[in-house]
């Protein structure tokens, strides 16, 4: 009978757009959903944007916008991410939702009525230029140990010392470098240590792999310590029931998004949510990396057991992406974000590449660009791809694109390649993709060596209908490989489909064998990787990283935005406008607040000039407005228009003046 299974991947932040790391999560776990699909399982993959806490507050306050519409972006890029490379959530949803608020609330309640939650006073660093209160890591300054300056309040990059923020020397606010004050209030603890028993069991019955048993008995052996699950305001969160200025921290609601992703799903598909979330019918898998799993496998279990909800069958935890053997690093270029790797190299390659990596097990996974453009090369375009571009063609050009039937050396190659079936879907089962890739690639090497040895380029000279028969098994050896390739490359997998004309494939299909059917015009599926085009890439992201060079900054190229027709840019209402006044924007160090006099009417603008000019200088400057910008909800105050200024931005923003005799209001082009 066919399962049913629930999927979660860890939802990303809101404050920063998809990279290369992440994509190793994403990308494991959209192989396994599509694998099980594939198998004939209900499988259901939710998702969706962590959107509260503290980056996310600051992010849009440094772009003086209201965080909504900041995370509103920031799904939009990730959704678009996402798509590019395959991966297909049934649900990407956002943890600032009503049904997040409902189910946070809650397992609250439920927490606080099961006398899970304790209240104390707890000491925190706050800034008041900022009115802010400060994570560790958003306070700065010298290391207590070896004296590094500029270090984060939790931990030394120079000596890898630990700390507490209180003891960093000349502590200041990263933000805007003030020294912070120590405030002290109340905060919501939730006592996971009465929960102790209860998650060794869970633990012990097999929730997580073997590998991460030693981490986790540590923390056991250390013992659990409540946790604290409230932060005053400001706050970008949700306010805790029957509090004024007290949120929950964003990892309490962070997980409950999973579950709101899948209400919310259920809602518009007709499905009963307790069922598919809470019961037996459906099985339940988390993926996550390895960097948080307390939060996984201590905190969120603990919180279900305390609300009565089920926990997961299985967290699969995996570990995290080296680049060239190391950490990625901006500054080396290997820092790469999803969308610039896009704008030079095809997903399928690093879909392709992540399976021939993952295991099951927390090693880190190393992505080595020779390696990579080797394998991409050699097996995926030299082995896979060339079965089928090697006997397709051949087929449709000299026998009319029609199969024969298998011979006895061609049938032989086939169940080959059918008996390897059920080992790779054990391989995927157990998300041992690396060993799957590895079968997938030495079938193809058969299959080739197949080719070779019959020499059809030879016999179609002499005998067609012993070509036919070659040409048939090698067709039927690329169906079978691309039916174990399709959960890794689907877009590769749906190209032979449609010039083999069958069906959408299944790994019933397997089994069946492809005679006497006429095939359509070979369509190519992969191109090899030019090492000039990974270098781009790396380049590009260098030049994205905060110190490089202006020069650098320069060389890098976006690609451009599609088109906007002459009509749509001719609704745009340049007029001239007199600023009669310029003052700072409190708490956005970027923004200028203007008043024009845009002839018959004044209207306030934000611009974002603060860094390239003051306001003293702008008193009685003509500056050239969009005068019909529809008015838009910032931070700081509706902005009713825009200035025409540009640049790559802080210093470099150079704003259009105009003859000092122009009169407002007067139209320009
Ligand atoms: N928002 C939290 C997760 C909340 S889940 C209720 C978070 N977000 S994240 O954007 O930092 O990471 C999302 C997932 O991507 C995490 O599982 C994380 O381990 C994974 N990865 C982020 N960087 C990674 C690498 N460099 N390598 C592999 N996985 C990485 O954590
Ligand atoms: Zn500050």
């Amino acid at each position: 009978m066919a399962r049913k299974i629930v999927v979660t991947s860890a939802l990303p932040y809101a404050n920063g757009p998809i990279h290369i790391g992440h994509l190793v999560e994403y990308l494991q776990t959209d192989i396994w959903v599509r694998f099980q699909k594939a198998r004939g399982n209900l499988c259901l993959y939710f998702c969706a944007d962590d959107t509260h806490g503290t980056p996310v507050m600051i992010r849009a306050r440094e772009d003086g916008i209201e965080p909504e519409e900041l995370i509103e972006r920031v799904h939009a890029e990730h959704i678009r991410d996402f798509t590019k490379f395959s991966i297909r959530f049934d649900n990407y949803y956002s943890t600032h939702s009503e049904e997040n608020r409902q189910f946070s609330e809650l397992l609250y309640k439920r927490a606080v009525d099961n006398n899970s939650i304790a209240k104390r006073d707890v000491e925190q660093a706050y800034c008041v230029q900022c009115d802010m209160w400060l994570p560790d890591r958003y306070i700065r300054g010298s290391c207590p140990r070896c004296k590094a300056p500029d270090q984060y309040g939790d931990s030394c990059d120079a000596c890898g010392g630990t700390h507490r923020p209180t003891e960093l020397i000349e502590p200041v606010c990263a933000n805007c470098g003030t020294e912070p004050i120590r405030r002290t209030s109340v905060h919501y603890f939730f006592k996971l240590g009465d929960y102790t028993d209860r998650l060794k069991k869970l633990i012990e019955s097999g929730h997580t792999q073997k590998s991460v048993l030693n981490k986790l008995n540590e923390w056991f052996d250390a013992g659990l310590r409540d946790w604290d699950i409230s932060r005053d305001g400001p706050y970008f969160g949700f306010k805790i029931p029957g509090e004024e200025n007290k949120f929950f921290y964003v990892w309490l609601d962070a997980p409950i998004g999973y579950m709101a992703s899948c209400k919310n799903y259920c809602d518009r598909h007709n499905l009963d949510f307790d069922k598919v979330w809470n019961s037996n019918e459906y099985e339940l898998y988390h993926f996550i990396g390895k960097d948080i799993m307390y939060f996984h496998a201590l905190f969120w279990p603990a919180m279900l057991i305390s609300a009565k909800f089920k926990t997961a069958d299985k967290l699969f935890v995996h570990g995290f992406l080296t680049v060239n053997g190391q950490k990625m690093s901006k500054s080396k270029g290997t820092f790469i974000k999803a969308e610039t790797y896009l704008a030079h190299l095809d997903p399928q390659y690093l879909r392709y590449y992540y399976a021939t990596k993952l295991t099951s097990g927390i090693e880190d996974i190393d992505l080595n660009f020779d390696d990579f453009i080797t394998k991409i090369n050699s097996d995926l375009v030299g082995k896979l791809a060339n079965l089928a571009s090697r006997s397709v063609p051949m087929l449709t050009k000299k026998l009319d694109g029609t199969l024969g039937r298998l011979d006895q050396k061609g049938a032989k190659l086939v169940r080959i390649l059918q008996g390897a079936k059920e080992g790779i879907i054990a391989d995927f089962e157990e998300l041992n993709y690396a060993a799957a890739m590895r079968t997938i690639s030495a079938l193809a090497d058969e299959s080739n060596r197949y080719f070779d040895r019959q020499q059809p380029w030879e016999t179609i000279k002499t005998d067609p209908e012993k070509t036919r028969a070659t040409l048939t098994a090698a067709i039927n050896a690329a169906k079978i490989l691309t039916i174990y390739l399709k959960p890794v490359l689907p877009a590769y997998a749906e190209t032979v489909e449609r010039f083999l004309k069958i069906g959408p494939l299944g790994y019933a299909d397997v089994d069946s064998v492809l005679e006497e059917h006429t095939i359509g015009r070979f369509e190519r599926l992969v191109e090899r990787v030019e090492k000039e085009k990974v270098e781009a890439m790396i380049n590009q992201s260098k030049e994205q990283a905060p110190d490089a060079t202006p020069d650098a900054q320069a060389a890098s190229v976006e690609p451009i935005e599609p088109e906007c027709s002459i009509e749509d840019f001719m609704k745009v209402d340049l007029r001239i406008a007199e600023v009669i006044s310029a003052e700072p924007v409190e708490g956005a160090d970027k923004l200028l607040r203007l008043q024009l006099d845009v002839g018959n009417v004044k209207k306030i603008v934000l611009a974002g000039i603060a860094k390239a000019y003051k306001p003293a200088d702008l008193i009685g400057k003509k500056v050239v407005c969009v005068a019909n910008l529809k008015p838009r909800k910032m931070k700081f105050g509706v902005s009713e228009g825009m200035i025409l200024a540009a640049g790559p931005g802080d210093k470099d923003i150079f704003m259009l003046t105009v003859d000092e005799g122009a009169k407002p209001g007067q139209r320009v082009h």
